[in-house]
């Protein structure tokens, strides 16, 4: 059979597979730096919070819900595609605080989506499902805003218009910073978690405490202004460069997990 006939007759097959392809390629903090901030975060609830996790997920860790919140995001209904997009990055202009009421679209951001849910969670006429979809979004977005480029400035899609090569490959900032540099580091997220947790020491821990969402988004900003490139092909300096600010965000987004779950479990 020739390349084109093959095409033809298995095209729809080959149209899947680059659109998971690029679907996959949108994950926000990737799935490994999800799973090891909600693994990490494992390791600090307390064990009224465990009981009542347990009670919502019976069957399921932290790492595994913290993805869902992307993965659904290929379901084809509204709330999938349209409504719940916004609720994983914040947008903070330039030289300005966030606020969330100057700043948070009509569905929610990040910020606000994340006082809604935690809300859900303390509600006691809201239904096992409420609670569910409450859980893994508010995981997830704690995780999401430690990533320093989900508190955008609002002009580049905070770094996903900042098209560049990172390691020989087109990509662009925004991924660099939720896959590209946790990737190239070639470890499971089991392997992450206990390389980070070790190097977590209790003054660390009790320092990070803070469940105050918008200290976690000005440290972001913070970071975020450092870390645009002055050049468009990034390799081993950069990587070099940013790892470490990559691994202590997984470890605060970690801590701040589970500091935020026993304060309203
Ligand atoms: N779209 C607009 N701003 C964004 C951000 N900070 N992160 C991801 N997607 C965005
Ligand atoms: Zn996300
Ligand atoms: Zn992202």
């Amino acid at each position: 059979m020739s390349y084109t006939a093959f095409f033809r007759k298995h095209s729809k097959w080959a149209l899947l597979g680059i659109c998971l392809f690029q679907n996959s390629q949108a994950f926000a903090w990737g799935q490994t730096g999800h799973r090891v901030t909600a693994n990490i975060a494992e390791q600090y609830l307390s064990a009224d919070a465990k009981a009542k996790i347990a009670a919502i997920y019976p069957t399921k860790s932290l790492a595994e819900i913290s993805t869902i919140a992307d993965e659904m995001r290929s379901d084809p209904s509204e709330f999938w595609q349209k409504t719940s997009s916004p609720w994983h990055y914040v947008s903070v202009p330039e030289g300005s605080d966030y606020s969330a009421a100057k700043h948070a679209p009509s569905q929610g951001d990040a910020y606000t989506a994340l006082l809604s849910f935690s809300a859900t969670l303390k509600n006691p006429e809201a239904t096992l499902q409420d609670k569910q979809l409450a859980l893994h979004f508010i995981v997830h977005i704690i995780g999401d805003l430690h990533q320093p480029l989900h508190a955008g400035d609002g002009t580049d899609r905070g770094g996903n218009d900042v098209k560049l090569e990172f390691f020989w490959e087109n990509s662009n900032l925004h991924r660099v910073w939720d896959s590209g540099i946790i990737d190239r580091q070639q470890l499971s997220f089991t392997e992450w978690t206990n390389w980070l947790t070790q190097k977590i020491s209790p003054e660390m821990a009790k320092q990070w405490q803070t469940t105050d969402p918008r200290v976690w988004i000005k440290e972001s900003i913070q970071l975020r202004n450092n870390i645009y490139p002055q050049e468009e092909k990034l390799s081993w300096s950069y990587q070099y460069q940013h790892l470490p600010e990559v691994k202590q965000r997984l470890q605060m987004g970690g801590v701040r997990i589970a500091a935020y779950l026993n304060s309203i479990l």
